[in-house]
């Protein structure tokens, strides 16, 4: 069978991390998905880019030409940000492509209407990547826990801010600094406020809430403060005390409805989750019939992001090579399936 066709909107740090784990691994990726899969085309403004090998691979400026490449089955958002994302994503759809993406501010934003759009046109929409980084969370929620009813779920879930508050406690490094080392490795956000003002773990929340609780996406509904303005004595003070500070997203069941908060935390050190350090990200889900749950792993970075964007490729040609009608519909959100309680 011909090898399934990719392209790439997006050669930044999880573009050229996706092309080049495709690449390394095709046999393993091959064997597990049924069929290859090649990036045979890629946008970008620059065209600048860390593939290792480009051979193959038909580069352009203009998006659109990607989405609208007869040839290409499965386009894969890795640009960032709402607009163009959005349109982009809304046409590949509209012309029978599976999406997958990265983008987290996309999907809790813009979810309910991507998904519409791809249930009406019979394609898939994954987006493992947008949460947690390398750490396949949405996969563990969405199937391993599938039995349960969820209780809560508490996690660090953005890595430059869990980075920046590790080096403040480690070295006495200063906030600003740290936050350009993260923004040069690769880990922060076009726009780094979203990092340190808790946007981006607010956006991550909404989606890792709307699959545990079965609600829609609701970004809005979200108490989002950030880690802007603890200082190093802050975290300094803190660990005198006994205590670690760590930016949590928290979504809970209540009587009321979900409770979701994203805020700096004081949890005691002997904890494991006061132990992610660095980039990690962990991921605590309470499950009634499991119990307690932890997910622990790389939260950013090019090669466990492109790990998470690939296992999404997989799964997506996996179930190409199906027959239509047995397709596994847990794939593409189905929020018409969500009961729509209040937060
Ligand atoms: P980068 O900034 O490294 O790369 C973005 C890429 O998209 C660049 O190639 C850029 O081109 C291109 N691009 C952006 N806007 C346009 C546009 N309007 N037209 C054409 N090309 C465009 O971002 P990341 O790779 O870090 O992030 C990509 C996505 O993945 C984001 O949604 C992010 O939130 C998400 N993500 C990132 C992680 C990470 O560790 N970095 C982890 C998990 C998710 P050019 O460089 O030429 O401007
Ligand atoms: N900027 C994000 C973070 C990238 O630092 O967690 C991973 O989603």
């Amino acid at each position: 069978m011909n090898p399934v066709k990719v392209g790439l909107l997006g050669l930044g740090t999880v573009g050229s991390g996706t092309a080049n784990v495709l690449a390394r691994n095709a046999g393993e990726i091959s064997r597990r998905a049924g069929r290859g899969i090649i990036v045979t085309h890629a946008a970008s403004r620059s065209l600048r880019s860390s593939i290792n090998d480009t051979s193959g691979i038909k580069f352009t400026t203009d998006p659109q030409d990607v989405v609208d490449d007869p040839e290409i089955s499965v386009v894969c958002e890795l640009m960032g940000g709402y607009e163009p994302a959005r349109a982009l994503v809304l046409r590949a759809i509209a012309n029978g492509k599976h999406v997958v993406t990265a983008n987290k501010a996309l999907i809790a934003r813009h979810g309910n209407e991507i998904f519409a759009l791809a249930r009406e046109k019979g394609v898939m929409v994954a987006f493992e990547a947008a949460v947690g980084g390398g750490i396949p969370i949405i996969k563990a929620i969405r199937e391993g826990l599938a039995g349960n009813r969820i209780e809560w779920l508490a996690g660090i879930i953005n890595g430059t801010g869990n980075f920046i508050l590790t080096e403040m406690r480690d070295k006495g490094r200063d906030f600003a600094d740290v936050l350009a080392e993260a923004q040069a490795l690769g880990y922060a956000e076009a726009d780094p406020t979203f990092d340190v003002e808790g946007i981006d773990a607010a956006h991550k929340l909404t989606i890792l809430a709307s699959i545990a609780f079965g609600i829609p996406l609701q970004f809005d509904k979200v108490y989002t403060e950030g880690i802007s303005r603890i200082t190093r004595e802050d975290v300094a003070y803190a660990e005198q005390l006994g205590y670690r500070i760590k930016h949590l997203g928290l979504a809970r069941a209540t009587p009321a409805g979900i409770e979701l908060r994203v805020h700096p935390t004081l949890i005691p050190e002997r904890r494991l989750i006061a132990n992610v350090d660095g980039v990690m990200n962990a991921v605590l889900v309470k499950g009634d019939a499991v119990g307690p749950t932890l997910y622990y792993g790389a939260g950013a970075g090019a090669e466990p992001t492109g790990s998470a964007v690939v296992a999404d490729l997989v799964d997506v040609v996996r179930t190409l090579t199906t027959d239509p009608n047995n397709r596994v519909p847990h794939l593409a959100f189905q929020p018409d399936a969500l009961s729509s309680q209040p937060v």
